[in-house]
């Protein structure tokens, strides 16, 4: 079996993290989330990889190679990206001699069963199969009707506000017949949850297969906190053997301590606190529910809870960062500056003053 993984597009609210690596190479519980994604499809009989990629595909290519958990990768490069469908149609070739392929959205970590949704699949003997969960608000993703025989009737992308059909959303993991390849125009963008998937709920060739379980998209900062918490708490603590723990500091489990981190005494990590590699934490500092990126230096008596720490960044001594703040690669974060409330600050930016109301700092 074949799976084409979707690891293009540039996602908007976690951009500030991708100055050096692209969102498929972000740490979740220490791990690179294609990693989780790769482990399960190889777990679930998948033995190639196909990767469509545009943005920063060569960092990519340089992390993965040609093999990896047993599955080999072929890489499938756009010029310019293609959308979400577009790059189903340019990597054909790769696929035509498939009866069915799955495909995934590359931002999505769960731990659905790939094998059962391949037999509901040749069980209801439709076009396509798509993986649905339950979620409070469908707003955000493509949310779906089913009829008794778990047809899908009508699929609506990003619904306005209580214009949902249920709260069945697409979890961006389908299985595809090849012949759904002509569905889907060449040469150009084209989005699958526009134009390919109402096309075929009205042909009646659509189907959904509800699962339960793990299913988390990173888009956002609050889901990419979650999605390291759920799996911090599956993979349990994890400290490397060279990380430098001052004898009076504390890690508080389950955490991720990466290769060559120092922490200082009296300083307090965790849990579901991820910190990679090479990252410097002073004294007397509270780390709790955050994912620090490589590189980060955190000053002496620092606070920093619920937020995500770009690559390299800097953050003073004093400073307080909360509430899904996400601070940019490179940012500067000077002595005893408050951040709360859903802030981002833009890549190398210095900031000097507190800010205490969701924004975006240019
Ligand atoms: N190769 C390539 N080229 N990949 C792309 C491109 C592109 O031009 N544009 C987006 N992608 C990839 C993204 O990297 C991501 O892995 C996936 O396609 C989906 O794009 P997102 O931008 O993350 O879409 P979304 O999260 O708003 O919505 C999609 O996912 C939801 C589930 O998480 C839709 O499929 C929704 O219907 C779905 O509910
Ligand atoms: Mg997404």
């Amino acid at each position: 079996m074949k799976a084409l993984v979707l690891a293009g597009g540039f996602g908007t609210r976690l951009r500030p993290l991708s100055c050096t690596r692209p969102k498929m190479l972000f740490p979740v519980a220490n791990q690179p989330l294609i990693d989780w994604t790769f482990r399960r499809l190889s777990e679930g009989g998948v033995d190639t990889a196909i990767l469509a990629v545009n943005y920063m595909a060569e960092a990519i290519v340089r992390y993965l190679g040609p093999t990896k958990f047993d599955m080999g990768i072929i890489y499938s490069r756009e010029e310019r990206p293609l959308g979400t469908g577009g790059p189903i149609k340019r990597a054909g070739d790769l696929l035509k001699d498939e009866e069915i392929f799955l495909v995934l959205n590359g931002d999505v970590i769960s731990d659905i069963d790939y094998r059962r949704i391949v037999e509901f699949h040749r069980e209801r003997g439709g076009l396509a199969t798509i993986a649905l969960f339950r979620v409070p608000d469908p707003s955000r993703y493509g949310s779906v009707e089913l009829d008794a025989k778990e047809r899908i009737v009508r699929f609506v992308e990003k619904p306005e506000p209580g214009k949902a059909p249920s709260n069945l959303v697409n979890a961006g993991i389908y299985v595809l017949d090849r012949r759904v390849l002509d569905y889907i125009p060449s040469s150009r963008p084209a989005s699958t949850e526009k134009e390919v998937f109402p096309k075929l709920a009205e042909e009646r060739e659509l189907f959904g297969f509800e699962a339960r379980g793990l299913w988390v998209d990173i888009g956002i900062p609050e889901d990419y906190l979650i999605a390291n918490q759920l799996l911090l708490s599956k993979t349990g603590a994890q400290m490397a053997e060279d990380a430098k723990i001052d004898k009076d500091a504390r890690v508080l489990s389950p955490s991720a301590i990466g290769a060559s981190v120092e922490i200082g005494a009296d300083s307090v990590i965790g849990p579901h606190t991820s910190v990679s590699e090479h990252v410097r934490i002073g004294k007397g500092c509270r780390v709790e529910n955050s994912i620090i990126f490589p590189g980060v230096s955190i000053g002496d008596h620092s606070s920093i809870r619920n937020a995500i720490i770009g690559e390299n960044a800097s953050v003073e001594r004093w400073v307080k960062i909360e509430s899904g703040s996400l601070i940019g690669d490179y940012a500067v974060i000077a002595d005893s500056v408050t951040i709360t409330q859903g802030v981002t600050i833009c890549p190398s930016k210095r900031v000097e003053e507190s800010i205490l109301e969701p924004r975006q700092v240019m």
